[in-house]
């Protein structure tokens, strides 16, 4: 097949130099001889004479420039060989690509993903570089059309099976995140293996980008390639409700342990590894145990840059109005592409992170909550328990909830947060090892 595919390009060139050499001849074979020779002749050299032997060096020359230039062509085509050449179909390519980052939306029966896809389509840098895939479940003919009626700017994928799903009696009332899974499941094999894309970022349809969020992804793209230790890039900060996150520090960017979802960026290794064993619900929550996470972290920015506004949605509302609608999203554009983020490698992150944290002085629980901290901070507030961390978290406003014993946004057991102005860090008594699943 490559062999077959290069010497058609050879016998094309080929051809190509004898018509031009036939052409040539034709020309020079001409007669009568025109009296003034026009400017296009002139370019090729000057008309046919009566001296044979001057007339034949004549044509040798042209021709030998016209080999030249033939031979600019063929060189051309073969530095351009990763292009049309099938074997090279995931090596590295000697010319430097811009990576194809496809965003895919999860979508189902709400026509209101038109404020997502807007969105999308307003502060995507460029369609080439950030297909939108819209996956829809649920058939709902309404939200189809909406989808529809982006025209070829978005690709409108539908989950073929709408069947029911046997479950367990008692998690019938789990049905949607049953649903939801199987169509996870699907619409990543799609991005991945029919459509063979590298790496996604995952937005589900009650999503509102920030100004900058393909900005935030494209600069982390290298970041979560080249890090084994990195299993995703969030776009979401679960303790990132206004008061709880500098607005002066819109750059900022964490490690953290636990997934936040929520607008992320997954690898087609990472998908391969999870896929044969895709669990058939919570699809979420699975990903935050051990055997699935394996110590891994995600990046995660100091201010969100997805807004939810999926109040009505699978799982109810009291958790929306509580925590996930005061989430702030990010404002201000930050250039990340042009920000040197070597400080997120593991090695070099985690000292800086640990020096930070153990050297702030520790402060009791009642001076946070009163603001009634001396200096401008960071502080450390100590916890040794599950309970201590939760009744902290509680009072303090942030996330309580665990995950496979992870905190949300924590790092090595460390959560970070806004308190009255001042940088706190809840964070477990140093020396630090592991967590505790069974703390959640
Ligand atoms: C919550 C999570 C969500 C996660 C889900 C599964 C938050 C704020 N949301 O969903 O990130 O994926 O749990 O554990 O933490 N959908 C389908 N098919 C269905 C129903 C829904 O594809 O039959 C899609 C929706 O279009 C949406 C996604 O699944 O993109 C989540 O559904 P939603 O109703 O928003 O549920 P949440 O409670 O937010
Ligand atoms: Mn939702």
């Amino acid at each position: 097949m490559l062999r077959k595919r290069g010497s058609v390009i050879l016998c094309g060139a080929f051809l190509f130099v004898t018509w031009n050499a036939i052409l040539v001849l034709l020309l020079w074979g001409r007669s009568p001889q025109p009296a003034q020779p026009g400017r296009e002749q002139r370019e090729l050299g000057d008309g046919p004479t009566n001296d044979v032997v001057a007339d034949v060096l004549r044509m040798a020359d042209v021709f030998e420039a016209e080999l030249e230039n033939q031979k600019k062509i063929l060189l051309q085509i073969q530095g351009h060989r990763p292009l049309w050449d099938p074997s090279n179909k995931g090596r590295v390519q000697p010319v430097p690509q811009e990576p194809v980052i496809p965003v895919l939306v999860i979508a189902c029966n709400r026509v209101t993903v038109r404020r997502c896809l807007d969105k999308l389509v307003e502060r995507r840098p460029s369609a080439e570089l950030h297909p939108i895939i819209v996956s829809q479940d649920c058939g709902h003919a309404e939200t189809a059309e909406v989808i529809g009626s982006y025209g070829d700017k978005v690709v409108h994928l539908k989950q073929p099976d709408l069947s029911d799903i046997a479950v367990r009696p008692d998690h019938k009332k789990f049905q949607g995140y049953y649903k939801i899974s199987r169509h996870y499941h699907w619409a990543l094999n799609q991005v991945f293996k029919n459509l063979s894309y590298s790496s996604v970022v995952i937005v589900e349809d009650d999503l509102e980008v920030a100004p900058d969020f393909f900005e935030y992804f494209r600069a982390l793209h290298p970041v979560l390639k080249s890090d084994p230790n990195l299993w995703c890039v969030s776009a979401w900060n679960d303790n990132g409700r206004d008061g709880y996150v500098d607005p002066s520090q819109a750059n900022l960017l964490y490690r953290t342990d636990f997934f936040p979802g929520l607008g992320w960026m997954l690898r087609r290794e990472v998908w391969e590894e999870l896929e044969p064993k895709w669990p058939a619900s919570f699809w979420d929550d699975w990903m935050r145990q051990p055997e699935q996470r394996r110590n891994r972290a995600c990046i995660r920015p100091e201010i969100s840059r997805t807004l939810t506004f999926g109040r009505q949605g699978v799982s109810l509302g009291q958790f929306y109005d509580k925590y996930l609608r005061y989430i702030k999203l990010n404002s201000e554009f930050v250039p990340f592409t042009k920000l040197d983020l070597s400080f997120l490698k593991e090695e070099t992150y985690r000292e800086k992170f640990e020096k930070e944290v153990y050297s702030a002085p520790v402060v009791t629980y009642e001076d946070v909550k009163r603001g009634q901290l001396k200096g401008s901070g960071p502080f450390r507030l100590q916890y040794s328990t599950k309970d201590s961390f939760k009744i902290f978290a509680k009072n303090l406003g942030i996330m309580d909830d665990l995950k496979s014993g992870v905190p949300r946004t924590g790092y090595r057991g460390v959560v970070s947060f806004l308190s009255k102005g001042r940088r706190i860090y809840l964070a477990p008594a140093p020396g630090w090892t592991r967590y505790d699943a069974t703390w959640g």
